[in-house]
């Protein structure tokens, strides 16, 4: 039997902050700080408190290269060999089922840079709810709380000769660039049309070309720009209300231009994802449509391996996606929405996606407006 490390391992000193009643009630400080050791080993998916011996031992095991169990028991000690191997932050080379080192083979697999994997996996959310953590407090509470933000724009540079420019020239795309708005008062009661939804995904996630750039190696042209022309986004669809297409759940073909029916949902089931998936933020669920972007991360990473910017990168060809689909729903008439405070977990419950390899990162979402506004927007005054 061989021992190995896991492939990425970050160990935390955690601060835990208290209240010391004791203390409180004889009149000293207050406040109780208690430090411990947390693994974060994304292939594992949660937290895990060790000590400091393990620590040392995690140190003294390579994750590269397998280790005869017997050298490494002569390293560590077979107790916290054994120890380490049952949280699967070790692991061995036997063929017995071991999701841990399944895991971990997976995560091995993406060339996921160390950092990234860890800022990815456990900046996930379940179960987050407006009314918990999520809470969006208006601008009059951040300010009474945190004083004025820092101002909306700044002077950098030599200000006495800054180049004064000409106006900005009236141009095509002004239409579209500047009534764009973030909507967050959907009409419950309208649809999406059915062809409105096909040009926003069709233009937004669509391939518009497909090139053979190397022999095995085909990219696609899209409206949106791309880190490495790989285009590794995939949007996948919640569907409530939209005229030929069934409350569900779907993938959205590039290529194919079609909708790929992953789970029917009855619409109050809909309605209920809709609202997990927002975590809980009600002024998006009424969206006739969601669309969950979610980052293939091997076509990425196929040429980012193990890099430094690959995962910033991801959330770079996200942002620019969100944009596209927001002018397109803007030229359409329709005011969109993207967000990142977003329950990870359910969405990838709901369509089967693996984290490691599936990266959710961001949902938006379009549909005809309410009349009124009873949640903030920003639209541009007429
Ligand atoms: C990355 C990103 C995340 C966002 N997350 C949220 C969100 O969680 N909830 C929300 O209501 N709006 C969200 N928005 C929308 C912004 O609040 C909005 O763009 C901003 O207030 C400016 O308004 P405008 O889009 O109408 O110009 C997000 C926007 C971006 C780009």
């Amino acid at each position: 039997m061989k021992i190995r490390r896991c492939a990425v391992l970050f160990i935390e000193p955690r601060e835990d902050l208290g209240i010391d009643w004791a203390a409180l009630f004889s009149g000293a400080g207050a406040l109780s700080a208690s430090l411990r050791w947390v693994a974060l080993a994304p292939h594992l998916d949660r937290e895990t408190t060790i000590d400091a011996a393990q620590v040392a031992a995690l140190g003294a095991i390579g994750q590269t290269a397998w280790t005869e169990r017997d050298d490494a028991e002569r390293q560590v000690g077979a107790a916290m060999l054994d120890s380490l191997l049952a949280l699967g932050l070790l692991l061995d080379d036997g063929s017995g089922e071991n999701p841990a080192r399944e895991r971990d083979a997976v995560l091995r697999a993406q060339h996921w840079r160390p950092l990234s994997a860890a800022a990815h996996m456990f900046s996930r959310w379940d179960g987050m709810l407006v009314d918990k953590g999520m809470h969006f407090p208006s601008f009059e509470e951040l300010v009474q709380a945190y004083g004025a933000p820092p101002e909306p724009g700044i002077a950098h540079g030599d200000s006495a000769h800054a180049i004064a420019l000409p106006p900005a020239q009236p141009g095509p795309l002004d239409a579209q660039l500047l009534q764009r708005y973030t909507g967050r008062n959907y009409d419950p009661g309208a649809v999406l049309p059915l062809d409105v939804l096909a040009r926003l995904l069709q233009r937004t996630f669509g391939a518009q070309a497909e090139r053979m750039v190397a022999q095995e190696a085909t990219v696609f042209k899209k409206t949106s720009p791309s880190a490495g022309g790989l285009h590794p986004t995939e949007a996948y669809v919640l569907a409530q209300r939209v005229p030929g297409v069934a409350p569900g759940l779907y993938h959205y073909h590039a290529v194919r231009h079609a909708l790929e029916p992953m789970a029917a949902l009855a619409p109050a089931q809909a309605s209920e994802l809709a609202r997990q998936f927002v975590a809980d933020q009600h002024w998006f669920v009424d969206a006739p449509v969601m669309v969950v972007m979610a980052a293939r991360v091997v076509r990425n990473f196929w040429k980012y391996r193990n890099h430094a910017k690959a995962y910033r990168a991801l959330m770079l060809d996200a942002g620019h996606l969100s944009q596209t689909f927001y002018l397109l729903a803007t030229e359409a008439g329709i005011p969109a929405f993207v967000t990142a405070a977003v329950n990870e977990k359910a969405i990838e419950r709901a369509f089967g996606l693996d984290p490691l390899s599936d990266a959710v990162l961001a949902v938006c979402g379009c549909g005809v407006a309410a009349d009124g506004q009873t949640t903030l927007e920003l639209r541009y005054e007429q």
